[in-house]
């Protein structure tokens, strides 16, 4: 039975991936205080105590994008030096790594959705330290896959459709931005592709067959929208009536810069381990 690490696993994609595990694999969860990914001595015995370990997934990250501007190297010790961690040890144990990154590695200049060949410009301290972790693993580590997802959401922790919910609880009108574009993500669809790729890879290699998919991939929902259309969407979901204002970026300041178009392509992944992709407005009805 295959070994697989989940690093980060009390957050979003953790706790989904939990939800939805599947039989024929030994997964071991940590969080901060069972393995922090931050010290490397940990990581290293973690692996020795607890090998051979197969695959290590990594959900780990400091994801408060504004707060990472006031502690840049608090955002680096974790969204850069911890895949670093991980990477080292990965390949000294021939583990396959899978990381996490984000949409937030591009600058939004696009008008188009966002290829893996694309070259990262990220405008904020999470972007950035996003993206050196990214640079960490792709330089480190043989066996690695990344996958760049967008607009996470879930029952657990904090995200967007959780917010509005709230919101919604004490106001009658909301002002939401309409200028930044993307694709929000249900973490339980990301859960699951992260399982199929596992499973795949274990069929792949316990037969010999060498298709090469280690590399960087897009994942996201499909569609496109606005904050301002994902807000409309929760509401009607959920049949609550609430006035809604669409507003430009320049009238809700925050201290992180987001790109303003940061749509990804998929066509990659899809091709590559056969994925069928659901709407994100289909599979935000079943949250
Ligand atoms: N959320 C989004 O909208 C979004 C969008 C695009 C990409 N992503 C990426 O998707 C991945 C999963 O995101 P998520 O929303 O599931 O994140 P999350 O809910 O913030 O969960 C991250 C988990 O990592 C833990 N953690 C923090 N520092 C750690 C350390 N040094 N060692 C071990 N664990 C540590 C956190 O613990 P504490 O809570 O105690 O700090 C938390 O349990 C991340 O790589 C993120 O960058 C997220």
């Amino acid at each position: 039975m295959r070994t697989v690490l989940v690093t980060g696993s009390n957050g979003q994609l953790g706790n989904c991936i939990k939800d939805i595990e599947s039989n024929n694999l030994n997964i071991i969860y940590t969080d901060y205080l069972e393995l922090d990914i931050s010290d490397l001595d940990k990581v290293k015995s973690f692996f020795k105590s607890h090998g051979p370990i197969d695959y290590c997934v990594n959900c780990a990250a400091y994801t408060a994008v504004d707060n990472a501007e006031k502690e840049p190297e608090k955002a680096y010790q974790i969204n850069a030096l911890g895949p670093k961690n991980l990477a080292l040890t990965c390949e000294l144990n021939s583990t396959v790594l899978i990381q996490v990154s984000t949409d937030f590695v591009f600058d939004g200049e696009k008008t188009e959705p966002y290829k893996e060949t694309d070259l990262p410009n990220p405008l904020s301290v999470y972007g950035k330290t996003k993206w050196k972790g990214e640079n960490f693993i792709q330089q480190i580590c043989s066996k690695h896959i990344i996958i760049r997802t967008s607009w996470l959401y879930s029952p657990f922790g904090n995200n967007f459709v959780k917010t509005m919910l709230r919101l919604a609880e004490t106001n009658m009108k909301l002002n939401i931005v309409n200028d930044q574009i993307g694709t929000p993500t249900n973490a339980y669809d990301l859960a699951g592709v992260i399982l199929h790729i596992i499973g795949k890879d274990s069929y792949m290699q316990k037969n010999g067959e060498s298709i090469p998919f280690y590399g960087t991939y897009h994942y996201s929902n499909e569609g496109i929208c606005s904050w301002f259309d994902f807000a409309k969407k929760i509401f009607e979901i959920n049949n609550i009536k609430i006035e809604l204002q669409p507003i430009p970026t320049i009238n809700y300041p925050t201290p992180a810069k987001r790109p303003h178009y940061s749509v990804l392509d998929k066509a990659k992944i899809k091709r590559t381990f056969g994925l069928e992709i659901k709407n994100w407005e289909e599979t935000l009805k079943k949250y």
